[in-house]
């Protein structure tokens, strides 16, 4: 009998320690599994070795040191990141703006960069106020706010890309009259197209600032962790030195 009962205790203490291996990589550390979407330079794009690299890639591996987790980068269409939250990934960093809407769905971290939309426009357009914006052509990312600002123009004819370069190259061929994107990647863009289309500051278009932040599942204890981790790597010096490797060396200006 005594048998049986170290058998079964030793079968059950097998399967505890076996439940807890399961979400642990081999190096031990626990994985943080992050969605992006890598067509957003310089936040996200995909570097010369193939891999998901950027300011947003950069700066969510420097979290996952401060949580002593392996963060694992899952490049994904923007428009299905939200959804993904909390079933596919564990969180999502992609330049994301809160809204609204998206807090109906996932909690934020705290903001960590202010954007706004810009509107590139070939080099030659005489558009330069929001008047100018009505019943035209407007290329967007698929799922971004800049959709939702082109949706909300009088008579505007949206085409939603899934990606916002492939926007910009219908702007260079004329199939779209205007790009609303963020203001960073639409500087990266248009100095692709030098001399052929130009980025107009969103300010002139009354256009909102905007907020990026770390997206998480509703309710998830993460969120106090990242924000808490956020906090050291700015206080540390870290975020502005990232700052600096990939925002300020992608703008020629
Ligand atoms: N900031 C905009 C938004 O939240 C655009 C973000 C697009 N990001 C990307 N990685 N493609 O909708």
């Amino acid at each position: 009998m005594k048998k049986v009962i170290a058998m079964l205790l030793a079968a059950v203490l097998c399967l505890a320690a076996f439940t807890a291996c399961g979400s642990e990589a081999a190096s031990g550390d626990k994985v943080l599994v992050v969605g992006t979407n890598a067509e957003f330079p310089p936040f996200e794009y995909i570097g010369d070795d193939g891999e998901p690299d950027g300011f947003d890639i950069a700066l969510i591996k420097e979290i996952g040191k401060k949580l002593g987790m392996e963060v694992q980068i899952e490049n994904m269409e923007f428009n299905s990141l939200v959804a993904a939250i909390g079933t596919k990934i564990d969180a999502s960093i992609a330049g994301m703006t809160i809204t609204e809407e998206r807090l109906n769905a996932v909690d934020f971290s705290d903001p960590y960069y202010e954007a706004v939309q810009y509107v590139i426009v070939p080099a030659d357009s005489t558009i330069a106020t929001a008047e100018d914006l009505k019943n035209k052509a407007i290329g967007v990312q698929m799922g971004t706010t800049g959709e939702t600002i082109a949706f909300k123009i009088e008579g505007a004819a949206v085409q939603s890309y899934n990606k916002a370069l492939d926007a910009v190259n219908d702007l260079n061929n004329g199939r779209v009259d205007l790009v609303i994107i963020d203001r960073n990647p639409a500087k990266v863009f248009t100095q692709k197209f030098e001399g052929k289309v130009i980025a107009l500051e969103g300010a002139q278009f009354e256009f909102e600032s905007e907020e990026y932040a770390i997206a998480l599942p509703k309710g998830s204890e993460l969120v106090e962790k990242v924000n808490q981790a956020l906090a050291e790597i700015k206080a540390e010096g870290t975020f502005d030195e990232l700052l600096t490797q990939y925002i300020d060396s992608a703008e020629v200006e």
